[in-house]
């Protein structure tokens, strides 16, 4: 892919206010945003999160109204809720180092990868970062989130991030109640309507030399 490719992709996903209710996302297509989530990096590779596709269309009723009524809930193709762990435990940790050891042809008892468990437990689960293991799970999935959203746009998906929501109330309707995770965001993914007028807005960005710096 040639570089002015990518910034046009860049330049061409914009936050969709209004989705096409009647173009869904082709399996072969959603396959490329799955892998997006699947393959999105995290700290120590701990993977805090689900991503539930919402599709039962009773639920998504109720979630427009959790959302600022913003029509991208039902109008979307397909929307993906963010839920993180409101803790790092010592299982799901040990759960990643079996994965690992699974994966990689490993004793699950192995030297390394044992350091590695202790190492990720005394940082996350009961070590410093234990304090703050909500907040750091849910930092790990907004990666996740501009994974997805980038990929959308090369496949000229539109995406709309969705901080508008009123995480408690989704946890309420999902069910995350007591899982161990939580709402913290979600996308809408899906195709813009004509007549969303935000799609020929310019882009309002400060100047690469106010943000960007080399020091
Ligand atoms: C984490 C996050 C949450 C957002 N939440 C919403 C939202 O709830 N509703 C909405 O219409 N746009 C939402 N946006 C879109 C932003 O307003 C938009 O990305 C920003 O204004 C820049 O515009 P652009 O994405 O069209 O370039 C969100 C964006 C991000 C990154």
């Amino acid at each position: 892919m040639e570089q002015n490719q990518i910034i046009d992709s860049l330049n061409w996903r914009y936050a969709t206010k209004k989705f096409d209710a009647n173009k869904k996302i082709s399996a072969p297509d959603w396959k490329v945003l799955s892998e997006s989530l699947h393959l999105a990096p995290s700290s120590y590779g701990l993977q805090p999160w689900k991503f539930l596709v919402v599709q039962n269309k009773e639920t998504l009723k109720k979630l427009t109204p959790l959302s600022w009524n913003q029509t991208q809930v039902e109008d979307c193709s397909h929307y993906i809720v963010f839920t993180t762990l409101n803790k790092v435990t010592e299982d799901h940790v040990k759960k990643f180092i079996a994965k690992t050891a699974e994966v990689r042809g490993q004793q699950p008892n192995d030297q390394g990868l044992m350091a590695y468990q202790d190492m990720m437990i005394g940082d996350v689960v009961k070590g410093p970062r234990s304090e703050i293991g909500k907040w750091w799970s849910q930092r790990q999935s907004y990666i996740a989130m501009g994974f997805l959203m980038q990929t959308a746009a090369l496949l000229k998906i539109d995406t709309c991030a969705m901080e508008g929501i009123d995480p408690k109330g989704y946890d309420d309707v999902l069910g995350l109640t007591g899982t161990g995770y939580e709402t913290v965001a979600a996308v809408a993914c899906g195709y813009r309507h004509s007549d969303d007028k935000y799609q020929t807005m310019k882009k309002v960005r400060f100047d690469t030399s106010d943000v960007i710096k080399f020091v």
